[in-house]
């Protein structure tokens, strides 16, 4: 439908007769949200913000790490305008050291004095032609300068929970013991806890996230659910706790793969059942890396461009991200099956874009990426999609922080600027730890051209949340053209005033670089309370945020 044609032929037309009586819609809306107070949904987990770091590219060396002696402002060797940046957005919780990586990295290599710290060989150059191996750097050979030690230290300076990953391919269930004892056990009890205290760290880290290997039906193992479900009762049945409330987060599917979590519940619930209250999340990954429009399903040829896009990929972006609340309800669901309490819920540790290689920054930075207001905008909705669903999702970790597939932050040595998503996270951190609240969106649906062929998107979309008495509404306009002329309604209570934010940009290629590191950046937005709503216009290709005081 187009929006022109909307007031008279919507649905929604009878929505709005029927609540004529409590509030006056304006007839120059053409879109409409509705916050029920009393009706929540959960709190907002802080920990839904959280951003995932892995030793591939740039992401950890260059990105995160500069080291000591660096002339590259730094605390203990951690790249400090990354730490104030990460401040400023909240960081709830750290994702690391992988990823694929985290199934090929021996703890202990990292850890002990630096200089007797082994060099291997990083999972991510496995370039079939060995074509990288002469360039020697840290991103194909790893040097293990920043371990253990150095991450937990950047998550304490960055006021971010540890979320560290073990090795469930190439390590034994001991050695997974191990590193809990190394992080956790108490100072002076044992040894791993003297080599910590002689590493400057006498007290323990108690990490409570712990994950059991990554994407173990591919490089994690390639294991069959049944297998991994066997491997994972054995690594999670005897942990030292040390009195931290571990949280131990299983491999989910590939995508929405049913079968998989079918199969490994199965296992785990029926028959020989296992008990441990300490399994509570159930790790999926989603990845909008195929661009193709059922062209192919090859991962390579099926990667859309990070800067060189026409509006139908804006739109397929946008569509293929927004496919996470589908996975959520399709996993919910089946995980329901086997613990109807719901014990465990969705641990969403890898999303984003992933475009084809090219608009890296420097070639070493696998991966790396361009971030434009596309992306800004894919981030925001994902962000929407968990807030939505707050009571089946209790952590997600943005791929990746820096240098990388959806980065916050992209920097070559003494540059560095933060990319559209940094502004997303800046301005979605007022959820963090709020009532979600069941919010209606009621808007035309945008139309645009597949392949010759008429396709539509929705025309707005968000979440709300509740602090005290400030609302806050975040939301996508996805229209490359159109601003949405937006009604909100609190049903519940009475608006006092309201201030607004948005991220917009004239360009749907708009990105930061070094030379223009604010192309992209927020401004405020103007909104105005009348006959007890609220109106604002939200601009083309968008994400807004309004904080709505309650009188
Ligand atoms: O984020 C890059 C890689 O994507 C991760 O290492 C892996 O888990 C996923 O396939």
């Amino acid at each position: 439908m187009e929006r022109r044609q909307f007031l008279k032929t919507s649905a929604l037309t009878a929505g709005v007769l029927a609540l004529s009586n409590k509030r006056a819609w304006a007839t120059s809306a053409d879109s409409r949200i509705e916050i029920f107070l009393d009706e929540s949904k959960g709190q907002i987990s802080p920990n839904l913000y959280g951003q995932f770091t892995e030793h591939i590219g740039g992401v950890i060396y260059d990105g995160v790490w500069v080291g000591e002696k660096s002339k590259i402002r730094n605390q203990f060797g951690i790249r400090a305008e990354l730490i104030d940046r990460l401040k400023e957005i909240q960081v709830p919780i750290m994702r690391w050291p992988g990823g694929c990586f985290a199934d090929s990295y021996d703890w202990k290599d990292g850890i002990g004095p630096v200089s007797e710290r082994p060099v291997r060989t990083n999972f991510w150059e496995v370039d079939g032609d060995a074509a990288r191996l002469h360039e020697k750097g840290p991103q194909i050979f790893e040097p293990n300068t920043f371990g253990t030690n150095e991450f937990l230290r950047f998550c304490k300076l960055a006021g971010a929970e540890p979320y560290l990953a073990a090795n469930l391919r190439s390590l034994p269930a001991l050695s997974f013991d191990h590193w809990v004892e190394y992080c956790n056990s108490p100072a002076g009890s044992t040894t791993l806890a003297k080599m910590r205290a002689e590493a400057g760290f006498p007290d323990p880290f108690n990490v409570k996230f712990w994950g059991i290997g990554n994407e173990s039906w591919g490089c994690g193992g390639n294991f069959a659910p049944e297998e991994y479900a066997s491997e994972f009762r054995r690594f999670t049945t005897w942990i030292p706790n040390f009195g931290v409330d571990l949280q131990l987060i299983a491999a989910g599917p590939n995508g929405n793969d049913i079968d998989w979590t079918h199969r490994f519940f199965d296992q785990i619930f029926t028959g020989h059942a296992y008990h441990n209250a300490s399994f509570t999340g159930w790790s999926i990954h989603h990845y909008a890396s195929n661009l193709s429009r059922g062209k192919t399903k090859d991962w390579v040829l099926g990667k859309g461009d990070a800067l060189k896009f026409d509006p139908v990929d804006w739109y397929e972006l946008l569509r293929e991200c927004d496919r996470v609340e589908r996975i959520i309800g399709d996993q919910w669901a089946v995980m329901g099956q086997y613990d109807p309490q719901h014990h465990i819920k969705l641990v969403v540790d890898e999303y984003g874009p992933w475009y084809r290689e090219g608009t890296e920054l420097d070639p070493t930075h696998i991966f790396g990426q361009q971030v434009t207001v596309r992306d800004a905008l894919a981030t925001a909705l994902t962000l929407d999609a968990f807030n939505r669903n707050a009571e089946k999702v209790s952590v997600a970790t943005c791929a990746q922080l820096v240098n990388n597939i959806n980065a916050l932050f992209l920097c070559h040595e003494d540059r560095f600027f933060s990319t559209p998503n940094f502004h997303v996270f800046k301005m979605y951190a007022a959820h963090q730890g709020g009532q979600s609240l069941r919010t209606e969106f009621s808007a035309p649906d945008v139309q645009y051209d597949r392949d010759g062929k008429p396709a539509s998107f929705w025309g707005l979309n968000g979440s709300a949340s509740r602090k005290g008495n400030v609302v806050t509404l975040t939301a996508v306009n996805p229209d490359l053209t159109q601003p949405s002329q937006a009604q909100v309604a609190i049903r519940g209570a009475a608006i006092a005033r309201s201030s607004g934010t948005a991220l917009a940009n004239a360009d749907m290629h708009a990105h930061n670089t070094f030379e223009n590191p604010d192309a992209v950046k927020t401004a405020p937005l103007d909104s105005s309370v009348s006959g007890g709503v609220l109106n604002v216009s939200i601009p083309p290709a968008s994400v807004i945020k309004l904080e709505i005081t309650l009188s």
